[in-house]
């Protein structure tokens, strides 16, 4: 496993903190994916040697709960609210033409560039449909902004691109 060190120094100060190894699973399975972007076969083989479990063990709680992911994901990570509010006001519509113009229509939900998923309430209820990328929040993003919305997104992932190539 190729963790960098600070991951390391965190899960090595994260497991006594808890009164059985077991009970660290999950907050393990949540420092690799920051760390790496998502939980290989690998890495939970890793996770359970660390714990003294079983890659069962892991895996069970890997596949449990929606936010862990066991592939790795866009270099951009969408996430469209698909809570009540943000349905009524047509996410469901957002998300579609978000796949069609990042993606192509008929060619999925992710790719190398972005991937994008339905999530549940992100508490910005009053101001719906919101849309998170990365760690930003975006809020009021109707239908008929969408095109406007993914133009931006499109040009921050160039820009993104070409930093890191510059590098
Ligand atoms: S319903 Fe979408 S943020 Fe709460």
């Amino acid at each position: 496993m190729n963790l960098k060190p600070q991951t390391l120094e965190k899960i090595e100060k994260l497991i006594p903190r808890y009164p059985t190894k077991r009970s660290a699973s999950l907050p393990i399975c949540h420092l690799v994916q920051e760390d790496q972007g998502y939980i290989s076969q690998e890495a939970m083989e890793w996770i359970a040697a660390k714990l003294g479990l079983e890659p069962i063990n892991i895996y069970e709680i890997v596949t449990f709960y929606p936010m862990l992911r066991e592939k790795p994901i866009g270099r951009r990570h969408i996430k469209v609210c698909r809570t009540l509010s943000c349905a009524l006001n047509g996410s469901y519509e957002v998300k579609k033409l978000l796949e069609k113009a990042l993606i192509g229509e008929g060619h999925g939900s992710s790719n190398a560039d972005y991937t994008i998923e339905f999530v549940e309430c992100i508490a910005s209820c009053g101001t719906a449909p919101v849309v998170q990328v990365d760690e930003v929040l975006h809020e009021g993003i109707k239908p008929d902004r969408v095109c406007k919305f993914a133009d931006q997104i499109r040009q921050e992932t160039e820009q993104m691109k070409t930093s890191v190539s510059k590098l």
